[in-house]
């Protein structure tokens, strides 16, 4: 079970703290991928990390937003890889304002990354999936639930209003885009994350803040998203599809 062998992935922010867990269990899994991010330095870095396992694994530094890029990304899979299977898209934007800071140009802008590109990236990798294919948006608790205000005091940084606007929107954007490729037998569903800070030496007060937010009392550590890409981009989940997967320590449950 949960064999990738045979299957293309493209893994877009696949050197962020979740996205890089998912390349390397999709590796692990015998997935051929292809990974995606504008942050050059972490990309080559887990392309080399790859690399010394053996993975078959081709790095692209590109901006999600830049449609173009993505459009030509995709032509480059098709003529080099050949088809694609799985798409999974780990990216986010936020502004860390306040309702009272954020602009209307801010708000528009990070929901570029958020919203649109998430669906300008999907409907093109349509175009190269056949049936059987899967799509792994990324959402958040906060797209179901507030963030509570008093927990991000200062020092910390709001958790801004377009961000958790921005993940409903994946909620639903799965929703539709899995009835959409229903037809064509092609899955759509969002993993929807809980606390996973990449710091957690960071400031105690607030991850204990984190912490009490889930049911097990702790946050989640990064190789604990990799199940659940794994198991939804797989033929095991043939049968699963429009659905936001949680795993958050049960912090909406409550
Ligand atoms: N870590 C958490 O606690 C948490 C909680 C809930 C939801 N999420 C969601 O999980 C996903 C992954 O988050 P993460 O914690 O790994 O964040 P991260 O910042 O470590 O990774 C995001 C990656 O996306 C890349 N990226 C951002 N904008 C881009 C752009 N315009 N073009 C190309 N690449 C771009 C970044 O370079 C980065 O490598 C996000 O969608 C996030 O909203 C994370």
């Amino acid at each position: 079970m949960f064999d990738l062998s045979g299957k293309i992935a493209l893994v877009v922010g696949g050197a962020g703290y979740l996205g890089s867990a998912i390349c390397r269990a999709y590796a692990e899994c015998h997935a051929r991928l292809v990974i995606a991010d504008w942050n050059e330095e972490r990309l080559n870095a887990l392309g080399k990390e790859l690399e010394r396992t053996g993975a078959q694994a081709r790095a692209v530094c590109l901006n999600c937003t830049d449609s173009g890029r993505t459009a030509h990304l995709m032509q480059s899979i098709k003529a080099r890889e050949g088809s694609l299977d799985i798409l999974v898209n780990a990216t986010y934007n936020r502004t860390n304002k306040s309702v009272e800071d954020l602009t209307e140009e801010e708000f528009n802008r990070a929901n570029e990354v958020n919203i649109t590109s998430m669906f300008t990236l999907a409907r093109q990798a349509t175009e190269l999936m056949q049936s059987g294919s899967s799509i792994i948006l990324f959402s958040s608790m906060y797209g179901t639930i507030s963030p509570n205000p008093s927990d991000y005091q200062l020092p910390v940084v709001p958790n801004p209003i377009e961000y958790g606007a921005g993940k409903a929107a994946i909620n639903q954007m799965t929703r539709y885009m899995a009835s959409w490729l229903g037809p064509r037998a092609i899955r759509v569903n969002a993993i929807a994350p809980g606390s996973f800070p990449w710091n957690v030496k960071d400031n105690e007060a607030f991850m204990e803040k984190l912490r009490a937010k889930s049911v097990l009392h702790r946050v989640g550590i990064q190789h604990e998203i990799a199940g659940a890409a794994v198991f939804l981009a797989s033929d095991e989940a043939s049968f699963v599809t429009g659905h936001i997967l949680a795993v958050d320590g049960g912090s909406t449950i409550w």
